[in-house]
């Protein structure tokens, strides 16, 4: 018998990509997504810690990533020796992982979220009077501690993509368009400048549904920090509206993913015929330690 293939993809992969795949969603969706099917394989289009986190839910799956380079900064810029050492430092508090992390990254995390669970999820362990120390993502720690007034120690790294964004292009763009009412909504993974900013915070897919509900002025400017795969179905979506993607320099309003773009038509063509990278180095025990956090907070998102 022929063997069943499906094929996610992430909202920040191409059109041509998106239109290629039976599910598209953010990281969470995905993530359920993979755990839930019955395929026997499942061609990841998305980036290295996506196609892991699928097969560490669905082991019985074989789990392909199109390219070998689709990796992630949050992920390269994080010794785990390090990270390791770290959490050590921090015995009385609770580590909470954001996905965007490796299997072994994971595998020192108490807890790990999503940009779509992590106000909630941390909200709740410190409503049970839990301290709370966050990783990898140093933007995104500073938003919450800012946000909510938490004192979170935080690892230091950025999404390159998310980080170029700020508040200098942001008020050239915002200036180039002072005679309509603009709004800017903004990954949690952009800097604090920017996110202070920001009429609406969250999640890939928080972001797209914050797009679908817009009841202002059809003639606004709708600056998005996000990477730029987003606005497609952002546009699909709301065809009318004038959505822009937030500049990040004056004059260039691009921001792409570049280990995203890596799923090319070409590459993901051959991840369905059975072709890339096999994510079958990861043993039983690494696996089994990373999916604890994992399952912890999909049980909380219920
Ligand atoms: P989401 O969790 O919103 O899908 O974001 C993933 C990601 O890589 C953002 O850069
Ligand atoms: Fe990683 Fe940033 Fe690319 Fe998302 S956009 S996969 S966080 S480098």
């Amino acid at each position: 018998m022929a063997k069943k293939v499906v094929t996610l993809a992430h909202y920040y992969c191409t059109p041509e990509i998106q239109q290629m795949a039976d599910k598209v969603g953010d990281s969470l969706e995905l993530s359920l997504f993979a755990r839930d099917s019955h395929a026997d394989t499942i061609v990841f289009a998305g980036v290295r810690f996506m196609a892991e986190t699928a097969k560490i839910l669905n082991p019985h799956a074989e789990v392909i990533l199109p390219d070998r380079g689709s990796t992630c900064s949050l992920v390269t810029q994080t010794d785990v020796a390090a990270l390791t050492a770290w959490r050590k430092q921090h015995p009385d508090h609770v580590h909470v992982a954001y996905i965007n992390s490796s299997a072994e990254h994971k595998a020192v995390a108490d807890w790990i979220c999503t940009s779509r669970n992590v106000d909630d999820l941390i909200a709740d362990l410190y409503a049970q009077g839990k301290k709370v120390i966050f990783s990898p993502d140093r933007n995104m720690g500073a938003y919450l501690n800012f946000q909510y007034g938490y004192d979170m120690p935080l690892w230091s790294a950025v999404c390159e993509v998310h980080d170029k964004f700020n508040e200098d292009a942001l008020n050239a763009g915002l200036a180039e368009v002072a005679d309509k009412s603009a709004f800017l909504i903004a990954h949690p993974e952009s800097p604090l400048p920017v996110l202070k900013r920001a009429d609406y915070v969250g999640s890939t897919s928080g972001m797209l549904n914050w797009v679908r509900q817009f009841a202002q002025a059809p003639d606004s400017v709708i600056f998005v920090a996000t990477e730029d795969g987003i606005l497609y179905n952002m546009k699909q979506a709301r065809p009318e509206l004038d959505i822009r993607q937030a500049p990040i320099y004056a004059g260039c309003q691009c921001n792409s993913c570049p280990y995203m773009k890596l799923n090319t038509i070409e590459a993901v063509k051959r991840a369905q015929q059975g072709e890339g990278i096999r994510i079958d180095y990861l043993t039983e025990a690494q696996m089994d330690a990373a999916r604890l956090p994992i399952e912890r907070m999909l049980e909380f998102s219920k």
